[in-house]
């Protein structure tokens, strides 16, 4: 028997519900400041959720400097950018708002304060060797989960590349996660985020590194996702479904910190850093292809998806339950209006090499419950560019 010690952390504080946002003067005293570097983009400030920001600021006299420049697949520069006025302004710690672009930019922002030399130095695995400036992570999205993750996402357009921090010095010191924030998030946004957090949910679920506790959570939030992210797609003003989506990407997100996640993570990092295209977006079109791929490593994981996922799975035998998870997510992904083809959002095959050579860099290969080689990369991306097979997943519900 090989030795095999599971992990569960939970660094950040977690403060969670309905009006928790008035919280954040408290919360911001409780870390010592009297100035905060509010991170942001200006999505998030176009729909007026920095009023509710600043507000419980001023009531518990804290100053604040806004940087509301943090663009989607957020860049080296715009982390050196928010770097720079955070001196300038003399913050001694961050408020970060806004979905996983501003929450890691933010997160980052943090670490270089407090670390110093550029963002590209702490690439990979536990590189950063002191705690980040203070970061209060407010999600404005269900989805990334960033606001309790060890991980930072940063472009480096230099080199075409998403890099990876992952670092529990990096964490945020509280999440502040009021579904009230994401009730203004528009359809597509909400639909392309809540998918993100599906994807999170089932590869935690199914990777080599799940356990029990994460498991657990996992699949909860594949239920609660799968059945309240069509009603937060087409009425916003749902606050029963904004609220369960926000639980399930923050039970999702407290799963994968601790297993990682699976090829479709590995492959949506590199169509995002060749073609801009949406976090959500890449994996919403890549999970049926990769989930079909991985049905036959972990038939009874799958099974108990397609059941979370609410498919009538009686009287079918273990490998059809799997196989009709496939076919909730393709019909989750039609119903709320996710494109289908990777050509569809723009991506080009002529870099398929590249991009499957840069998925196979990431941890979350290694951890894929299929072993996975460069050779079925290429074919998935082919697949998801509507090449082979895509009729079967088409023909779907
Ligand atoms: N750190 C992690 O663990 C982790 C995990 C997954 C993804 N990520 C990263 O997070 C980034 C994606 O984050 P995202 O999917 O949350 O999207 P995002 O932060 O890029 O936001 C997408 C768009 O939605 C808008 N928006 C956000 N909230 C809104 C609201 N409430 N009302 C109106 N508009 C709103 C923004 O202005 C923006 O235009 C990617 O860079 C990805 O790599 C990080
Ligand atoms: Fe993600």
């Amino acid at each position: 028997m090989v030795d095999r010690v599971s992990l569960f952390r939970i660094p950040t504080e977690i403060m969670y519900g309905f009006g928790s946002i008035k919280k954040l003067g408290e919360v911001a005293t409780g870390l010592g400041a009297q100035k905060v570097l509010i991170v942001t983009d200006s999505g998030v400030r176009n729909a007026g959720l920095l009023d509710l920001v600043t507000a419980p600021l001023e009531k518990s006299g804290i100053d604040f400097e806004v940087f509301a420049d943090v663009e989607p697949n957020p860049s080296v520069e715009t982390v050196e950018k928010g770097q720079s006025l955070l001196k300038e302004a003399g913050c001694q710690a961050i408020v970060a708002v806004g979905g996983g672009s501003p929450l890691d930019t933010g997160k980052a922002i943090g670490l270089l304060a407090a670390n110093g030399g550029r963002i590209t130095d702490y690439e990979g695995a536990d590189k950063v060797p002191h705690a980040s400036l203070p970061v209060v992570a407010v999600p404005t999205t269900a989805g990334t989960a960033s606001e309790v993750t060890i991980n930072i996402v940063i472009t480096d357009h230099s080199r075409n590349y998403k890099l990876t921090i992952v670092s529990p010095k990096t964490v945020a010191r509280v999440a502040l996660l009021d579904p009230i924030m994401t009730q203004s998030m528009p359809p597509e946004v909400t639909a392309a985020t809540g998918l993100d957090a599906l994807v999170h949910a089932i590869e935690s679920f199914t990777s080599l590194m799940a356990y029990p506790v994460a498991e657990s959570l996992a699949l909860e939030a594949i239920r609660l996702i799968s059945n309240n992210l069509r009603q937060a797609v087409f009425n916003g003003k749902n606050f029963t479904a904004r609220d369960n989506m926000l639980m399930g990407s923050l039970m999702a997100g407290l799963a994968f910190n601790n297993t990682r996640l699976g090829n479709a993570h590995a492959m949506s990092h590199p169509l995002s850093a060749y073609f801009d295209i949406p976090h959500g977006v890449a994996n919403a079109i890549l999970i049926p292809y990769v989930m079909e791929f991985n049905v036959p490593s972990a038939p009874e994981k799958f099974a108990l998806i397609a059941e979370a996922m609410g498919e009538s799975t009686s009287g079918l035998n273990t490998m059809e339950a799997a196989c009709s998870a496939v076919t909730a997510v393709t019909k989750l992904n039609r119903d709320i209006g996710i494109p289908q083809s990777l050509s569809d959002v723009g991506a080009k095959q002529n870099v398929i090499l590249e991009m499957a050579q840069d998925a196979m860099k990431s941890g979350n290969i290694l951890v894929n419950p299929r072993t996975t080689n460069i050779e079925d990369i290429i074919t998935l991306y082919n697949k998801a560019f509507g090449g082979v097979n895509r009729k079967s997943l088409n023909e779907v519900g």
